[in-house]
């Protein structure tokens, strides 16, 4: 296909502004799927994917849509949703010549729209401001368009709306596409330089190698040649991308496609790496390339002792699928045999941790998250450390310095007051305030990562009714004072329960901790103590009193079956426990901190 009649964008949104439910009905009125077939959300469902036999992950899909009797193929880029995976966001906007901005119409623009509209611009994209949701009642188009020419620069007629839900001005949205979208632009005969924007693995098909060919071709057969690694391997196949895959003979200039090449795990196409041939190949490889960086540690630990080896198998199968996952092996004197993990943020650990479950059938437990810290020994010693455990003795530390983050908080003026009080609580810098209309500002914060991993984010929520949006990104390292605060039950220390923080939260998130505790661990036939220490020295002290009476006592008389059924929940509940010395403490006791304020 000529460039001139190919179009590569993508739909960058808030979540729930409609992103999922428009790209549906681009693929309905571009005949990929038939109308009022109910396959909604096509480009973001796993299980949708497996159970409808879809063949791909679908993270780009190539329609066909005529204008004026003319055929363009228009690739659809998707985006991840969430500011844990903002380096893949770049990649896969990188991509494309164009990016259609979407907004819904009930909420405005919020703190992703922004973050994901500066991420375009970055990438030099043309953008196309679409209002979504008009046909709902308490939409405000005036507003939102509004904002959006404010924000643009744009004028009101430019703005395209529809209602991805009744498809109402879909196909002038395509047509636009066309016309007021760029084509790419490259030199087809030259060598090739492809850029890598997804990649996953496929049960039958090993590693899928998404690209977008940026200059020459690729073709079956080809040899070609990873930039990172300097990898060579051969094109098995190639193609386009719709809802299965269609294999080609070569993909050109400008175009995108899918590379088969007998790659063996993820790690070895990773997102924003370049192909070329391993022979007669590009000089350069294409800008932006950037190794992974997990941001957040957590151990995970199976629950049921017993499936430690089936977790070990497990967590190198979701490896060969999640590059920027990685693990070693830890063991706690609490917890037993698990893994130190490292995340991109807070929500790649709930997706793992769900995926062990729901496509292994693991349940795992999670320790209280941390993020990692660079401390220079007074020896002159340096060192990384993301795991309390490996926190060294205070007296040897000359300094420690922890990870700030930028941050953009979106909030109604109503909840200013509410929000800026909670941001001082987690130490936040103020850089500054803007009004983007009479009721709604853009709060920008440096705020410690740490900070944000402690349920920032769902305290943000509730101070704000729900309203507040968040957006980070890393900014650098700063020189700080934390401290390890363990924490010990009946006098035991719980390696797996300590956690590191800033010195003047210390003792009030060692209280909160030891309170929380004290309502989570049930009663037991004697006296628990719990306390919090740093060093040897104890910050805070709860403590749960003896159960008294039986919990049989309560079902007088004979009824057998209320009791057996007592017994049986107990026993039940026992088995979600974990023994630390004789107390048993259930999981949620290991995440304390987390509820601490
Ligand atoms: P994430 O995948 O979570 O980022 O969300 P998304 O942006 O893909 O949003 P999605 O398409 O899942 O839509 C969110 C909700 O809004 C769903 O309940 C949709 O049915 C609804 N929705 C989307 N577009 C419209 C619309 O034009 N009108 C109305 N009334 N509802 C819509």
């Amino acid at each position: 296909m000529k460039e001139e009649f190919i179009r590569n964008f993508c739909i960058v949104a808030h979540i729930d502004h409609g992103k999922s439910t428009l790209a549906d009905r681009f693929l309905e009125e571009t005949h990929i799927i038939g109308k009022g077939t109910e396959v909604s959300q096509i480009l973001d469902s796993m299980d949708l994917e497996r159970e409808k036999g879809i063949t791909i992950k679908s993270h780009a899909v190539r329609m066909v849509h005529n204008y004026q009797g003319q055929d363009y193929v228009l690739n659809l880029i998707d985006t991840p949703g969430h500011v844990d995976f903002s380096y893949e966001v770049s990649r896969a906007l990188a991509s494309c010549e164009g990016a259609i901005l979407l907004v819904d119409a009930s909420q405005g623009i919020e703190a992703q729209t922004m973050s994901n509209l500066y991420l375009a611009l970055d990438n030099n994209l043309e953008i196309l401001p679409v209002i979504n949701k008009i046909d709902l009642p308490k939409a405000d188009i005036e507003g939102t368009e509004n904002d959006l020419c404010e924000i643009l620069g744009c004028l009101p007629e430019e703005i395209i709306k529809v209602s991805a839900k009744t498809g109402e001005g879909v196909k002038d949205l395509l047509d636009a596409i066309v016309t007021r979208l760029p084509a790419p632009k490259g030199n087809p005969d030259t060598a090739p330089r492809a850029l890598i924007f997804d990649s996953y693995f496929d049960m039958y098909r090993g590693v899928v190698v998404l690209v977008r060919v940026f200059e020459g071709k690729l073709q079956k057969g080809d040899k070609i040649k990873l930039f990172s690694t300097a990898r060579e391997y051969e094109i098995e196949e190639i193609g386009y991308l719709g809802l299965k895959f269609s294999p080609q003979t070569e993909l050109t200039c400008g175009e995108a496609g899918y590379i088969i090449a007998n790659i063996k795990e993820v790690a070895d196409a990773r997102v924003g790496d370049t192909i070329t041939l391993s022979k007669g190949g590009c000089e350069n490889p294409l800008p932006g390339f950037r190794e992974p960086k997990p941001m957040v540690y957590s151990s995970i630990f199976p629950i049921n002792g017993e499936d430690y080896e089936n977790l070990v198998e497990s967590i190198a199968k979701l490896k060969l699928n999640d590059a920027s996952l990685i693990y070693e092996k830890e063991s706690s004197a609490a917890l037993g045999y698990g893994f130190r993990c490292g995340f991109l943020g807070m929500l790649h650990l709930e997706i793992v941790k769900e995926r062990l479950l729901r496509e292994y059938n693991i349940p795992i437990m999670a320790t209280t998250p941390s993020v990692r810290f660079l401390i220079k020994l007074k020896s002159g010693e340096e060192l990384q450390i993301n795991n309390p455990v490996d926190f060294p003795d205070p007296s040897t530390i000359e300094s420690i310095m922890e990870p700030f983050m930028d941050t953009e908080i979106i909030v109604p003026t109503d909840y200013i007051g509410n929000v800026l009080k909670l941001v001082q609580e987690r130490r936040g810098i103020q850089k500054d305030i803007q009004y983007i209309d009479e009721k709604r500002v853009t709060l920008h914060y440096e705020l410690p990562l740490i900070e944000i991993i402690f349920d920032f984010y769902d305290k943000l929520k509730t101070v704000s009714r729900g309203y507040a949006s968040l957006d980070y990104t890393f900014k650098d390292y700063r020189e700080t004072d934390v401290v390890k605060v363990d924490i010990l039950i009946n006098g035991e220390k719980v390696d797996a329960m300590s956690f590191i923080c800033h010195q003047d939260k210390a003792y009030n998130w060692g209280k909160s901790v030891t309170e929380t505790l004290a309502e989570v661990i049930p009663k037991h036939l004697f006296k628990i103590a719990l306390q919090a220490a740093i060093g040897g020295k104890i910050i805070a002290r709860s403590t749960i009193n003896p159960l008294r009476k039986d919990v049989l006592a309560k079902c007088y008389g004979g009824d057998v079956s209320r009791k057996r059924k007592l017994l049986e929940k107990q026993k039940e509940g026992k088995k979600k426990m974990k023994e630390i010395g004789s107390v048993s403490v259930p999981q949620e006791a290991f995440l304390a901190v987390l509820k601490a304020d």
